[in-house]
């Protein structure tokens, strides 16, 4: 009878020993979390992932669990009793958890912890506005940390990030667990679509562009080194303007309907000046458009790129589960011993006179290593600094008050 197997003794035998870090996502069943889940599954850096969620996670682990990657298939037994085992799903390589009484379970001797619990932004939101429902959920989840994986390396994803890593400190530190080697902002969406931009612009292959993204996670916190980029590119003028905006608005990008317009000066080839975005909503001849299109005008003296985008559906998934994995990668390989692996992350750190601050780092066996200095600045980049630290300061105190309080 089908399903009658979840009925007897069903025992499968792990084979080899294989080696490898434990790895959990929490939030695991949304927009990131799913993605996020199939690509660590995928990493033969793990060896065992924890799913956890409020909702939804017994599914998604099924679905996961189903994938022919990775080596080990733990000791499962099945009884009269394994209905329970939807809520407790246990797949070998991957389980499940699901609810707050599991959270701890889900938690127990973890390496790595990734963060992608929350709530997404809707089109008019910063991702300030997410503070009041994220920060009491990455408080609550920091506490199992405390309790259940206190050495583990923590990648935070929810936003608002400048507010969410300093929570995640503030309860580390009241528990006395607090090791700022430990706690990283993930920051490298920004990074990916640095890249991304700097190589259309320069007609080069994104993976062999390297920007480095300092200062923070939001708006005009977001700080490319456009003077730092590897291979040297200079850039004129309006490609910084353009390209720093771009990085900057990218998240929004996603979420909102923007129409960007540029103005291509066509007898200097690929030079375009970057005027503004344009909500596609205030535009209502056009507004039947979806996805993204871009389209000449007849004289080619206008270039517009169109994107209704998510338009409520949330942010980006699939890009920062991308991001998230390269980051968490980064990390794993940190852990085993690899030399030199560099990333940009929010970390605790004296690069700045704030307490936190996004620049390069180095990963090692017990998480950043070195935590290196911005490297020389352009005045644009000063300028750019100087705004960002002002919003930081502001992002940051709301975080640690948040605890305080
Ligand atoms: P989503 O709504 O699709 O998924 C969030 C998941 O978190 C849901 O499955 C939800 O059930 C779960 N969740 C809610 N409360 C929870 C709790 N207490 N414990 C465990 N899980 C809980 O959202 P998403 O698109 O996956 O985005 C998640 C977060 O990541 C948002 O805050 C978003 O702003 C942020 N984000 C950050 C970056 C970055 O670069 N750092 C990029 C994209 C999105
Ligand atoms: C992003 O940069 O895509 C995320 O921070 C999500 C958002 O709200 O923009």
């Amino acid at each position: 009878m089908e399903g009658s197997s979840s009925l007897q003794q069903v025992s499968c035998r792990a084979k080899g020993g294989a080696p490898g870090f434990k790895v959990a996502i929490l939030g695991a069943a949304g927009g990131i979390g799913q993605p996020l889940a199939m690509l660590m599954k995928m990493n033969p850096l793990v060896s065992v992932l924890h799913l956890y969620d409020v909702v939804n996670s017994p599914g998604v682990t099924a679905d996961i669990s189903h994938m022919d990657t990775g080596a080990v298939v733990i000791s499962l037994s099945l009884s009269l009793w394994g209905h329970v085992l939807l809520y407790n799903v246990n797949h070998g390589l991957v389980r499940g958890f699901l609810g707050q009484s599991q959270l701890e379970d889900a938690l127990i001797g973890m390496d790595l912890v990734i963060i992608p619990a929350g709530v997404p932004r809707k089109p008019g939101m910063t991702r300030d506005d997410l503070f009041n429902i994220n920060a009491g959920i990455v408080k609550t989840l920091c506490e199992g940390i405390t309790k259940c994986c206190p050495d583990a390396i923590v990648n935070l994803i929810s936003n608002p990030v400048n507010s969410t890593v300093p929570i995640a400190a503030e309860v580390f530190k009241k528990a006395g667990t607090y090791d700022p080697k430990r706690l990283l902002g993930v920051t490298m969406l920004d990074v990916v679509r640095a890249n991304t931009f700097v190589a259309e612009v320069m007609g080069l292959d994104p993976r062999e562009v390297d920007v480095p993204v300092v200062g923070g996670h939001a708006g005009v916190t977001i700080l490319p080194l456009l003077s730092q980029v590897k291979p040297p590119c200079s850039f004129t003028p309006e490609e910084t303007d353009y390209l720093t905006s771009r990085i900057q608005n990218g998240g929004t990008e996603v979420v909102e309907d923007f129409l960007y317009l540029f103005l291509s000066c066509s007898l200097l080839g690929s030079a375009w000046l970057y005027l503004q975005p344009i909500r596609i909503s205030e535009l209502p001849s056009i507004t039947e458009e979806h996805n993204t299109l871009s389209c000449l005008t007849d004289d080619s003296n206008f270039f517009v790129h169109m994107s209704e985008a998510k338009a409520g559906a949330g942010s980006a998934t699939l890009s920062m589960a991308y991001a998230a994995v390269k980051f968490a990668d980064a990390c794993l390989r940190g852990l085993r011993g690899d030399a030199s692996v560099i990333q940009c992350a929010f970390v605790a750190s004296q690069v700045t006179e704030l307490p936190f601050f996004a620049s390069k780092v180095r990963l090692g066996r017990t998480g950043i290593d070195e935590i290196y200095p911005l490297g020389p600045l352009n005045v644009y980049e000063r300028v750019g600094l100087e705004k960002a630290k002002k919003e930081l300061a502001e992002s940051i105190q709301k975080g640690v008050s948040f605890i305080k309080k």
